[in-house]
């Protein structure tokens, strides 16, 4: 791919790279969003696990609800397709919660954000970056960890993600899940969610969910699938084919090396000091 092509395929905005799957209007526009009392968000910086948890809650509330595709991908059209849905609507983000439209605090609508231990994070970035048309070229894996740990990454710094978020936590509204401890014990997080979103499942709807939300019923589902414009939860692909990869906690000490896990730690600490959130991160340096 040409470096010309490649420069077409991001752009900034707000201090934050984007891919061009997100338009710079729609961006702008987002302000202007309507969101109304029902909707849910369901929140997350890429590669945590986002899909994960859509699968969940769409078998939690099926068939009632639409999950629409991210509301920061596509062009001025996003917002009137959105306004047209008349069914209650899951609407995933990769977004800043400062990038949010206001409606959704001033409305005081629910939103579930998923956290995953950020060493994962990286190593699964960099796969996708190099395996997504939509991304441009990366060459090796430190060079990769060194934009992640700056931010210079779509989306932006893992770290001023989770702190954005954390301020937004204001209200009672949102609850935090972790993919650790999803893969741990997934009924009991499977709970947790239904009891948030009022869902109230029975023990056999929960023991159905768990089965059909599993990393290898979800992909082999995947593998059976074309794809649509529609399909992921993810504004970077539309192909979900590129999510399932390995699914597992711990995949980074494959790649780092200490003096990398080291500095790592030196960002982290740095960055997540006053976060409440990153002391419940199970995060093994
Ligand atoms: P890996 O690349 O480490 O395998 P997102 O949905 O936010 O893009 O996150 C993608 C990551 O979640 C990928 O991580 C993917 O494999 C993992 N994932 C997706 N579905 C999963 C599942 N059912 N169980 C465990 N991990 C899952």
């Amino acid at each position: 791919m040409s470096l010309q092509s490649e420069d077409n395929l991001i752009h900034t905005f707000n201090g934050i790279t984007f891919t061009t799957r997100s338009s710079p209007e729609l961006l702008k526009s987002l302000a202007t969003f309507e969101a109304r009392e029902d909707d849910i968000l369901l929140a997350s910086y890429p590669k945590s696990g986002t899909h994960w948890l859509a699968e969940i809650i769409m078998h939690l509330y099926a068939p009632s609800v639409a999950l629409t595709s991210p509301i920061e991908f596509g062009d001025l059209s996003k917002l009137d397709q959105l306004d047209r849905l008349s069914c209650k609507r899951i609407i995933p983000t990769h977004l800043d919660s400062n990038m949010l439209p206001p409606t959704f605090k001033n409305k005081q609508c629910k939103a579930i954000y998923i956290i995953r231990n950020p060493k994962d994070i990286a190593v699964s970035m960099y796969h996708y970056y190099r395996e997504n048309p939509n991304l441009p070229t990366i060459d090796t894996w430190p060079n990769f960890l060194e934009m992640f740990l700056k931010g210079n990454v779509v989306c932006g710094s893992w770290f001023d993600h989770i702190l954005s978020w954390e301020e937004y936590t204001s209200g009672k509204n949102v609850l935090f899940l972790f993919y650790e401890d999803m893969t741990k014990d997934l009924s009991k997080a499977v709970k947790k969610v239904s009891t948030f979103l009022g869902v109230n499942a029975s023990e056999n709807a929960i023991h159905d969910i768990c089965k059909k939300s599993s990393f290898s019923e979800m992909k082999s589902n995947t593998e059976k699938e074309n794809n649509d414009p529609n399909h992921t939860v993810c504004a970077l692909t539309s192909s979900r084919k590129l999510i399932f990869r390995k699914g597992t906690v711990g995949d980074w000490k494959n790649y780092f090396t200490p003096r990398q896990s080291r500095m790592f730690e030196e960002t982290f600490n740095k960055k997540m000091k006053c976060s409440e959130v990153a002391k419940h991160l199970v995060y093994e340096f």
